[in-house]
C-alpha cells in the first residue's frame, strides 16, 4: 500500500545536491544579510553568537531533523503530512503555509523589490548624498501612520511585478527544471558574490575597527530576555523552520536519505554564511565612519535602514568601483530573496496539488498572481508600517506558535520515538535519544516561554509605538484570518486518503 501509484508520481529531486542547494537557498535570505548582523550588533556582538547557538542547538537543529524526516516519511506537503498524522491536526499545516504564503511572502517580496530597485539605481548611484531622506522620503514616501494609506509607489509596483515573474516562471517549471536548477545557478554565484564583497570589504581603512564592533563581545546582555528572544526567532526566521517548507522539500527525497547529515550541513551553512557575511557588513560600515570621522555606532542604522539607508551611503564614498560594488551587493540581496520566495510559494503549491489534484501549473500561475496583488498594500506609501506590523506578529508568534503545536503533534500525538525509527532506518548518521528529548520537552519548553515573554511585552507596550487599533486589526487579525482559512480548507475531504502516500 505504501509506494503506491501516487507516491510515484511525486516529483523528487534530480541529485543530492540539489535538494540540499534548494534547502539552502530558503534559508539564506534577506534576513541573513541585514538581519542577522545588524541583531548581532544590537544585542552584545559576539555574546549574541552565545544565545544563538544554543538557539540553533535546541530548537533549530532538532526542529530541521523533525522536518526533514517528517517530509520523507509522510512523502506530503505540510498540510498532507499532519493530516497522516491525525485528520485532526490538518489545519496546522494549512495554517503554517497561508500565513506564510499570504503573510510573510507578500511583503518579503517587496522588500526584494526595493533591492531590486535598488540594484538598478547603483548604476549611476542615484540614492543621492543624503542616503536618509531618500529612501523613507523620495523611494517609499512614507505616510504618516499605518491608516494613512496615500497611494501606490509606482517603481516599487514595477519592481514588484519583476518579483513575482521571476518567481512564478522558476516555480511554474517544476520541482527539477524549476526549482532545483534555479538554486544551482543561485546559490554558487551568491556566495562567489558576498567572497567578493567580503575579501573586497575587508581591505578598506576601517575595516578592523568595524569587525571589531560587530564581534567584540558584550556578556552583560545576556542577562536581558530580550536578546534571547531575537536569538530564537531569528533562529526560526533564517532556517525556515515552522513555515511548511522544509516539510514540502524533504517530501520530494528520494526513499535512500542522509536525513540528519543533510540537516546538519544545511543549518551549518546557512548560519556561517550569516556570520560570513556579517564581516563583509560590518568592515564597510567600519570603512565609512572612519571616512566620515563619524563613531561607528552613530553610522549603524536600524534594521532595515541598515541595508537601505547606511549600507548605500558606504557605497557612494567608496574610492573605486562602487556602483559595481552597489550593483554586487544588491544583486547578492535579490538572488537571496527569490530562492527563499521560490520556497515557499512551492510549499503553498504542493499543499494545494496533494489535496485537490489540481494542475501544478495553474495553482502556481494563479498563487502569483495574487501574490503580486495582495503584495501592494505594501507597496502603498503606508508600505512600511504595515511591513514592520504584519512581521513582528507572524515571526513572532505564528512561527513560535506554529512550532510549539508541531513538537506537541510529532512529540506526544505520533511520538518522537516513531519518526526517530524511521529516520534511523532511512539515515546513514544515527540519531541519538537526545533528539526525542529535545522535541518532546526542551524545545517546546522554550518556545512557550519565548512567547510568553513577547506577550508579556506585547500587553505591556504596544509594538513599535503604533495605535492598538492599528496593532489589532493588522498584527492580531492577520493570524486569526489565515488561521479561519487553514480550518476552512481543512475542513474539505481528501479525494485521496493523504496517508496513502507514506513511506513503510
Ligand atoms: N530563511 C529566510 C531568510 O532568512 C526566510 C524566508 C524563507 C522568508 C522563505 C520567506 C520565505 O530570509
Amino acid at each position: 500500500m505504501a509506494n503506491n501509484s501516487l507516491a510515484h508520481h511525486r516529483p523528487q529531486w534530480k541529485t543530492h545536491i540539489g535538494f540540499v542547494l534548494a534547502a539552502v537557498g530558503s534559508a539564506i535570505g534577506l534576513g541573513n544579510i541585514w538581519r542577522f548582523s545588524y541583531l548581532c550588533y544590537k544585542n552584545g556582538g559576539g555574546a549574541f553568537l552565545v544565545p544563538y547557538l544554543i538557539a540553533l542547538f535546541v530548537v533549530g537543529i532538532p526542529l530541521m531533523i523533525l522536518e526533514i524526516g517528517l517530509g520523507h516519511k509522510m512523502r506530503g506537503s505540510a498540510p498532507a503530512s499532519f493530516a497522516s498524522i491525525s485528520k485532526r491536526w490538518e489545519w496546522l499545516g494549512w495554517w503554517q503555509i497561508i500565513f506564510v504564503m499570504f503573510g510573510i511572502v507578500l511583503y518579503y517580496s517587496v522588500i526584494i523589490s526595493w533591492c531590486l530597485s535598488f540594484f538598478f539605481l547603483s548604476f549611476n548611484l542615484g540614492w543621492t548624498q543624503d542616503t536618509n531622506t531618500f529612501f523613507f522620503q523620495k523611494f517609499l514616501m512614507v505616510s504618516k501612520g499605518p491608516f494613512s494609506i496615500g497611494d501606490l509607489r509606482t517603481p516599487i509596483v514595477f519592481s514588484l511585478l519583476l518579483v513575482w515573474l521571476f518567481n512564478w516562471v522558476i516555480v511554474f517549471n517544476g520541482v527539477q527544471k524549476g526549482l532545483e536548477r534555479a538554486n544551482k545557478i543561485f546559490m554558487p554565484l551568491l556566495f562567489a558574490l558576498i567572497a567578493v564583497i567580503v575579501f573586497w570589504s575587508l581591505r578598506l581603512p576601517g575595516a578592523k575597527e568595524g569587525i571589531l564592533l560587530y564581534l567584540k563581545p558584550d556578556f552583560s546582555r545576556l542577562s536581558d530576555v530580550k536578546v534571547w528572544m531575537d536569538a530564537f526567532s531569528q533562529i526560526f526566521f533564517t532556517l525556515s523552520l515552522g513555515f511548511g517548507i522544509m516539510i514540502a522539500y524533504a517530501s520530494y527525497l528520494p526513499k535512500k536519505s542522509s536525513i540528519v547529515r543533510d540537516s546538519l550541513t544545511i543549518s551549518g551553512i546557512n548560519c556561517l554564511f550569516s556570520l560570513f557575511a556579517g564581516l563583509g557588513v560590518f568592515a564597510v560600515l567600519g570603512y565609512m565612519a572612519k571616512t566620515t570621522g563619524q563613531p561607528i555606532n552613530k553610522v549603524v542604522t536600524e534594521s532595515i535602514g541598515l541595508a537601505f539607508v547606511a549600507f548605500p551611503k558606504a557605497i557612494s564614498l567608496l574610492p573605486a568601483f562602487s556602483k559595481f560594488f552597489g550593483a554586487l551587493f544588491f544583486g547578492s540581496l535579490v538572488i537571496a530573496g527569490l530562492s527563499s520566495s521560490i520556497s515557499i510559494i512551492e510549499a503553498f503549491t504542493s499543499g494545494i496539488v496533494d489535496k485537490f489534484h489540481y494542475s501544478r501549473k495553474a495553482v502556481v500561475s494563479v498563487l502569483s498572481i495574487f501574490g503580486f496583488v495582495g503584495g501592494m498594500i505594501f507597496a502603498t506609501q503606508s508600505g512600511l508600517y504595515w511591513l514592520d506590523i504584519v512581521d513582528h506578529f507572524l515571526t513572532q508568534y505564528g512561527l513560535v506558535i506554529a512550532a510549539i503545536l508541531e513538537c506537541f503533534l510529532v512529540g506526544w500525538i505520533y511520538k518522537a520515538s516513531k519518526l526517530r525509527e524511521h529516520i534511523n532506518r532511512y539515515s546513514v548518521g544515527k540519531l541519538k535519544g537526545w533528539w526525542c528529548l529535545c522535541i518532546k520537552v526542551i524545545a517546546p519548553l522554550v518556545l512557550v516561554m519565548i512567547l510568553a515573554s513577547s506577550l508579556i511585552n506585547e500587553f505591556s507596550k504596544p509594538y513599535g509605538g503604533y495605535s492598538r487599533l492599528a496593532i489589532i486589526l493588522i498584527g492580531r487579525d492577520w493570524l486569526i484570518y489565515t488561521l479561519f482559512f487553514a480550518l476552512l480548507v481543512a475542513s474539505y475531504p481528501w479525494r485521496i486518503e493523504p496517508k496513502e502516500r507514506m513511506l513503510t
